[in-house]
């Protein structure tokens, strides 16, 4: 039986990469339905709204979503919607693997998991400006929310990919030298749930400033990292630049019931609607999709045919160093497939 999922293209490269690559989920034969909704700034002119209830209701009903890229204004304007679907959903685990497909880059070889607290941290948004005297924003303060709760079921989260991944390692990436509370209580958390996992995961700590510096000398020394939200959004863009950029690198958004699917790249407007984005953060975001619903050979062949043309090298996209537009590379993708 086929699977329904909403698609969110999304917007700037949104619907340029969305659109390639439902192309090859209908070339691989996956058995899925689309509900097809909007939301972001695109959504605006005919919804009225950055997140319209209908769209709400959809990935409610279906549980499942493929989502392009939403433009967030910086400074001021409207809060996040990524954010907002993440909280809507309480998609409290940000799973973002990070492997080498390009050859010949910094690295060869890479192959990490990146499980980012997607929920809690300085995100939740709890910030003001303080005045004094003339000035309204003399000041700036932010909250910063760690419960043990959402520690627990991130770590815990973390522990059980590696286990069922047969993964070696996790690193709790951590600052509690300086925010001994919000910090220190991650640690304490995640201390405390990797003894139940001695027999099976490793277990280490470490500063996340010197863990940024170890992940550009030597990422072979990590495997499973956790983190909360924002070191988590700062580290997994690194990441991608390890492996070729943002263009290579996918995410899925997962809680108890409901699960979001989308590329860890924004919506790219310094080359939106010029069909030369690449839609691999996306289409590898796919294949995470298609594990999540129990298509894993579907899976298997997306990435096994995407590999074979990112290594072939005859068409690669712009950010690889080749000159393929988007529609090309696509075309490329389904040719491979077996
Ligand atoms: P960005 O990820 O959109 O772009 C950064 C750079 O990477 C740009 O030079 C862009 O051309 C390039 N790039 C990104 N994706 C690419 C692809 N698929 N193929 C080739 N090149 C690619 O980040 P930026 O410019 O900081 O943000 C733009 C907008 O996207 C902002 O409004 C931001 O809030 C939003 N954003 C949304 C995200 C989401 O929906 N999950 C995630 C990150 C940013
Ligand atoms: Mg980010």
């Amino acid at each position: 039986m086929n699977k329904t999922v909403t698609v969110i293209p999304g917007d700037g490269i949104g619907p340029e990469v969305t659109g390639a690559v439902l192309r090859v989920l209908d070339a691989v034969g996956a058995r899925l339905e689309y509900d097809h909704q909007v939301a972001g700034t695109s959504a605006v002119p005919s919804h009225g709204s950055v997140l319209p209830q209908e769209t709400v209701d959809s990935i409610n009903a279906h549980r499942v979503a493929l989502k392009g890229p939403l433009t967030t204004p910086s400074g001021s304007g409207f809060r996040s919607v990524n954010v907002a679907i993440r909280k809507e959903f309480a998609l409290y685990a940000n799973v973002r693997p990070v492997r080498t497909i390009l050859p010949g880059g910094r690295y060869e070889d890479i192959d990490l998991v990146l499980i980012r607290e997607n929920t809690e941290g300085l995100y939740v948004g709890v910030e003001h400006f303080i005045g004094m005297e003339n000035d309204p924003k003399a000041a700036a303060e932010s909250v910063m929310i760690t419960t043990r709760y959402g520690s627990e079921r991130i770590v815990r989260f973390a522990f059980d990919y590696a286990a069922a991944n047969g993964r070696e390692k996790v690193t709790l990436a951590h600052k509690a030298n300086i925010l001994k509370h919000t910090q220190g209580l991650f640690l304490d958390v995640g201390r405390r749930i990797a003894e139940g996992y001695a027999d099976r995961v490793g277990f280490e700590d470490r500063i996340i400033d010197a863990t940024a510096m170890y992940l550009v000398l030597d990422p072979y020394r990590f495997d499973v990292l956790v983190m909360e939200n924002m070191f988590g959004d700062i580290l997994s863009d690194l990441m991608a630049g390890l492996v070729g950029g943002l263009g290579f690198a996918p995410a899925a958004n997962i809680g108890e019931d409901h699960a979001v699917f989308e590329a860890v790249h924004g919506s790219a407007p310094d080359i939106a609607g010029q069909g030369v984005a690449n839609p691999t953060g996306l289409l590898l975001s796919a294949c995470l999709l298609l594990e999540h619903v129990g298509q894993p050979e579907e899976a298997a062949r997306v990435r096994s045919a995407l590999y074979s043309v990112i290594r072939d090298g005859v068409s690669r996209t712009r950010d690889m160093g080749g000159s393929a537009g988007t529609a090309e590379f696509t075309d490329a993708v389904i040719g491979a497939l077996a």
